[in-house]
């Protein structure tokens, strides 16, 4: 008897508190009660414990994006004379076609592949733009996922950009890992690396970050990209490259490119995207390409076909404004020079800054070796740091990068150097 009492007050209740909660989801909306709370942005995280600190000679080493000496945005005056350019010849604000404006599409594939090109030359390559590097990862990861004949799974580095696994899984393929970095050397794991590829089945398709890797900064040596070259030759894996930074790495544009451009002297038939957003600082125009390689001029054309299937309800046509900034710095022999010249200026600010870190922090004394740190290259490097030293930098210096130990090389400039070396050796110790 009792216990059908307490049953039934039991059920009472919970259909009380069923109740409350229908009335609940009814009062807030109850179509999304379900949706969970998602982590919040790694990056914009740290983004805001900077804004929140009050310290004035705070340090935000997680933006990847350039800062000038001064730790401001830069708009490169190439971008600034092309722009101009554009408002002054009053075009319409007509769509472009679905895979973007020629003029801007002809002289990006020739940047990435070099003018003389086979791929190029032999009209066997296909080119859209795209919304920046990310839309141009994931035209391709669709486009494998649809037509790829073998898998429906991409090897990233460990680690990878860290969007890159959610842009693939997105697309719909499967995301699988290869050895690329070793810890204890702060440098390339390149036998991990070898035997990774070589353990993998035939046909897989292999993403290759093409220069300034994100977010070690460790790229292969040419000559290990060409030992990459054979091995993926062999083993008929399908070479998937993402060129975010050409020219940002080294300084030219053309030495930046060696890895895409060697695998096609070589025969690959590469995907390829490319972002101007470093290297013209267009990071909000959302400018961008995606390209293949195919076998000949009829392949291309049935390529280009598909590419424009899949393009078309994703987002339709890109947007105009940043592309005709890039085309007009590309197609003006004038400002193009202007422009490599100041994209050098960028990349050699860079590499300075590395110097410096590193010198402030042999002059402190410290008895760390810090050789990676002008070793790598592009706009990031892995300190080594492990995630406890990163949040002593955080809490008790005000310098804030991610946890894995990446900093933005962009964030040092001449005048926070000797801080952020004191930080850094103080948490090492
Ligand atoms: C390796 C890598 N790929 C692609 C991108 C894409 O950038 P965006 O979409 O701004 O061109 C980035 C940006 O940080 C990157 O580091």
């Amino acid at each position: 008897m009792l216990s059908t009492l307490r049953v039934a007050s039991r059920q009472a209740v919970a259909r009380e508190s069923g109740m409350r909660a229908l009335i609940a989801g009814a009062r807030s909306g109850s179509t999304w009660a379900n949706v969970p709370q998602g982590p919040p942005d790694a990056i914009l995280g740290i983004t805001e414990a900077y804004k929140a600190d009050t310290f004035k000679e705070k340090i935000n080493l997680g933006v990847g994006a350039y800062r000038d000496d001064q730790g401001k945005p830069y708009v490169l005056p190439s971008v600034r004379a092309a722009e101009e350019i554009v408002v002054a010849s009053r075009l319409d604000k007509e769509y472009a076609g679905i895979t973007g404006i020629p003029s801007f599409t002809k002289a990006a594939a020739e940047l990435a592949y070099g003018a003389d090109s086979p791929a190029i030359k032999e009209d066997r390559l296909v080119i859209t733009q795209s919304i920046s590097g990310t839309g141009a990862l994931r035209i391709g990861g669709a486009f494998l996922q649809r037509f790829y004949p073998h898998a429906k799974k991409i090897y990233l580095p460990t680690p990878s950009w860290a969007n890159h696994a959610a842009v693939f899984k997105d697309s719909g393929l499967e995301v699988e890992k290869y050895r690329y970095y070793n810890k204890d050397t702060i440098g390339l794991d390149f036998e991990g690396l070898i035997e990774d590829l070589k353990a993998a089945p035939a046909n897989s398709i292999i993403l290759l970050h093409a220069c300034a890797h994100n977010p070690t900064g460790v790229d292969p040596t040419e000559e290990q990209w060409r030992k990459i070259s054979d091995v993926m030759k062999e083993k008929r894996h399908f070479a998937f490259f993402d060129m975010a930074y050409q020219g940002f790495a080294s300084g030219d544009a053309d030495r930046d490119a060696f890895a895409p451009r060697h695998f096609v002297k070589e025969g690959h038939n590469i995907a390829l995207c490319q972002s101007f957003a470093k290297n013209m600082g267009l990071y909000g125009e959302r400018v961008g390409a995606f390209s293949l390689v195919t076998a000949s001029p009829e392949e291309k054309k049935r390529v280009e076909s598909q590419i424009k299937i899949l393009i078309r309800p994703l987002y339709s046509n890109p947007p105009v404004h940043g592309a005709r900034i890039a085309s007009t710095i590309m197609n003006d022999p004038q400002l193009n020079k202007q422009w490599l010249s100041e994209v050098k200026g960028m990349a050699d600010r860079i590499i300075e800054m590395r110097a410096l870190l590193k010198k402030n922090l042999e002059e402190l004394g410290s008895k760390r070796d810090w050789s990676h740190i002008t070793s790598q290259i592009g706009m990031f490097a892995y300190t080594g740091l492990n995630p406890e030293q990163m949040e002593k930098l955080a809490k008790e210096h005000s310098v804030y990068a991610t946890k894995d130990g990446r900093i933005s090389v962009a964030g040092i400039t001449s005048s926070n150097v000797k801080r952020l070396a004191e930080a850094i050796y103080k948490v090492t110790g």
